[in-house]
């Protein structure tokens, strides 16, 4: 099986041929591919045919921010994709992605105010309306998303829901480091001294999970104690526990939360998180979304 490489909307038409072979599966990326971009791959293959997208959406960064220097290499990107059964791969220019300024955006709902909302004004705005525009372009039945961007994946689906698209979300588990920090396109910034200290968001996040362990349910010590971690960063942006799936403040750490933590180190604006399930003494790992909606919404 060959593996399709669209650069426009109008070549979009041959993902026809793989519609009806089982749920048509997206994965959207911006490229400088890694194995957590590769393992959301993986587990799309298993639902159904899959199209990877490639596309460095400008309009999701902000002005200070490293668009110009974000890491392209297309041909890289598709030599790691082609042992894993990808169907086809939309990697398109902007002009095929955004018309005319002035168009129409997708503002988010509720759940962008805080966390990396706060401090990257507009940047789920960009997201929402690139994702909304590759789910048109491209009709997936399910999206698969990194957990790693956990809040990304809350905004999206709360787009799906409130916009009623016709698709399923799935979030896909983190992928680490041996040593445990979280897999980025934007490591490749971090060297030497840098990407030692790298290290502080992972520690910040143990460190909460031990106390949570140790039977501490108030937020505000356990945000205290992951800030305490995160000031071995360059500027420390927020050390969170939110609910999930509506991001909101606690009073007390019960049920399904996000320990969100983000950080700049170096050159490099870092994030990384847990979803945990908090029932009585138990703690476990878990997802973000609920996996059991179907297309229609249905529970
Ligand atoms: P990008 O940063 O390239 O990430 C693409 C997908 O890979 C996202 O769903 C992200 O959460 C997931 N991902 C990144 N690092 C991961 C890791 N270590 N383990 C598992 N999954 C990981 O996120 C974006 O692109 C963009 O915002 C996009 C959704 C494509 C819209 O432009």
């Amino acid at each position: 099986m060959t593996m399709e490489v669209l650069r426009t909307r109008g070549e979009l038409e041959r993902l026809d041929a793989l519609r009806g072979q089982g749920p048509l599966v997206l994965v959207p990326t911006m490229g400088a591919l890694h194995e957590g971009h590769l393992s959301l791959v993986r587990l799309a293959t298993k639902i159904g045919p899959v199209v990877v997208s490639i596309f460095v959406n400008p309009t999701q960064f902000g002005p200070e921010e490293d668009l110009a220097a974000y890491p392209r290499d297309l041909d890289r990107d598709l030599e790691l994709l082609r042992p894993l059964e990808v169907d086809a791969v939309f990697a398109p220019d902007v002009d095929q992605v955004y018309g005319q300024p002035g168009e129409v955006t997708v503002e988010p709902g509720r759940r962008a105010g805080g966390l990396c909302g706060a401090s990257r004004p507009g940047h789920f705005r960009g997201v929402l309306t690139v994702v909304a525009k590759l789910l048109g372009l491209v009709r997936p039945d399910v999206g698969v998303f990194g957990r790693k961007d956990a809040q990304q994946c809350l905004v999206i689906d709360q787009m799906v829901r409130d916009l009623c698209l016709p698709v399923r979300l799935i979030d896909g588990p983190t992928v680490r480091e041996p040593d445990g920090l979280a897999m980025s396109s934007r490591n490749r910034y971090l060297t030497g001294r840098d990407r030692e200290r790298a290290l502080c968001l992972q520690q910040a996040l143990r460190q909460a999970r031990r106390l949570i362990l140790a039977g501490e349910r108030d937020p505000d010590v356990l945000e205290e104690a992951m800030g305490r971690e995160l000031a071995a960063a360059d500027r420390p942006d927020y050390a969170a526990i939110r609910s999930v799936p509506e991001l909101r403040r606690l009073e007390r750490v019960q049920g399904r939360v996000l320990l969100a933590v983000a950080a700049q180190v170096g050159p490099a604006r870092l994030i990384d998180n847990l979803v945990l399930e908090v029932r009585d003494g138990k703690v476990s790992e878990t997802g973000l979304l609920d996996t059991t909606r179907t297309a229609d919404g249905k529970e």
